[in-house]
């Protein structure tokens, strides 16, 4: 497979796989039930529904038996136990995986302590003794600085390979590198072809941050999908639209974070690495840009409920 080099050696496989939030988890109950305190195991009896976790373990197992390499995660997504059990079922040594977690707003908000506490419980839940990629979520107004702070006390110590950083604009990465020497390699932000957020591609090329892309199939947007141009692209390759789409981040050398459950779409959206577009193809893809952001402004948004 493809891969990217980082400046401090380390390589990454072009691709990655968030599962994404686990999809009958407390937090995600709570949201949609409006009840605030579910007592834990009143929960587990009562609404946990054992073929969710199966399904989303699952889904980790084969998306790994796939060939994705790069796990995309976040404490704010759950406590990381059904990574472990997805990773442990797909029959892949844990050194053979590149694992990422973040650090939720809760941990932020809560301070320095807190950030470090989940982050061991991330540890246990995943059922390892490091992680590749560390990141912050989001930079919580406030908090940011002294999270990445603590990030960089825990890359010192020997938990962490690569701190990067998620939902960065230009003015957030200035901070950060004005805070400490370690500066974040990665930073993890919306782009897809209705949203191509060139301005800050370029930043980070120039700073030496390698682009992640999340939403990078724009959760299957109609406004995407549907678009002739692709579909014409597409045909010409024989792929789908969404494989096109992948091919266009990965020939930008910027690293799709894709989310999938079905198997079906893991290996359809796996299958791009045996056809190239041309030049003018990806210029066409660049066009279709309409500024549109699917998920949160980090300069204008309310981190309690992200
Ligand atoms: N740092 C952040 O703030 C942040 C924010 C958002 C996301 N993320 C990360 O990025 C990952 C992906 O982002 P996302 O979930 O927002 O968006 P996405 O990957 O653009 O879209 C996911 C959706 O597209 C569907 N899909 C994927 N491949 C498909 C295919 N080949 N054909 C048809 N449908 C397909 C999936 O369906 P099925 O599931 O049914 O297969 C799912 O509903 C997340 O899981 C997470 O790891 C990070």
């Amino acid at each position: 497979m493809e891969c990217v080099c980082l400046p401090n050696g380390i390589t990454l496989p072009i691709i990655g796989f968030g599962p994404g939030i686990e999809e009958y988890s407390p937090k995600c109950i709570r949201r949609r039930t409006g009840i605030l305190s579910i007592p834990g195991r009143a929960y587990n009896k009562l609404i946990r529904r054992p073929i969710c976790s199966k399904k989303y373990a699952n889904a980790i197992s084969e998306a790994i038996r796939t060939g994705y390499r790069l796990i995309d995660y976040s404490a704010a997504y759950g406590n990381g136990s059904l990574i472990a059990k997805g990773i442990k079922n797909s029959g892949v040594h844990r050194e053979d995986l590149i694992l990422t977690t973040r650090v939720s707003n809760r941990a932020q908000f809560a301070g320095p302590d807190a950030v470090k506490k989940e982050f061991f419980s991330q540890l246990k839940g995943m059922n390892t003794d490091y992680i590749d990629i560390f990141m912050f979520h989001w930079p919580v107004t406030g908090c940011y600085e002294k999270t990445w702070q603590t990030m960089v006390e825990l890359y010192r110590e020997g938990y962490v390979k690569v701190l990067g950083v998620a939902n960065c604009h230009e003015h957030h990465l200035e901070k950060l590198f004005s805070l400490t020497e370690e500066r974040p390699l990665i930073n993890q932000f919306e782009i897809h072809p209705l949203f191509t957020q060139k301005k800050l591609i370029d930043f980070c090329r120039k700073n030496n941050i390698q682009p992640e892309a999340y939403t990078p199939v724009a959760r299957f947007d109609d406004r995407l999908v549907r678009l002739p141009v692709l579909h014409k692209i597409a045909d010409k390759y024989n792929k789908t639209v969404l494989q096109v789409v992948l091919r266009w981040h990965v020939q930008n050398k910027i690293i799709p974070v894709v989310r999938a459950m079905s198997p079906s779409h893991q290996k359809e959206n796996f299958d791009i690495f045996d056809f190239q577009l041309s030049r003018e193809e990806m210029q066409i893809i660049d066009r279709i840009n309409l500024n549109s952001r699917l998920r949160y402004d980090p300069d204008n948004c309310d981190f309690t409920i992200l």
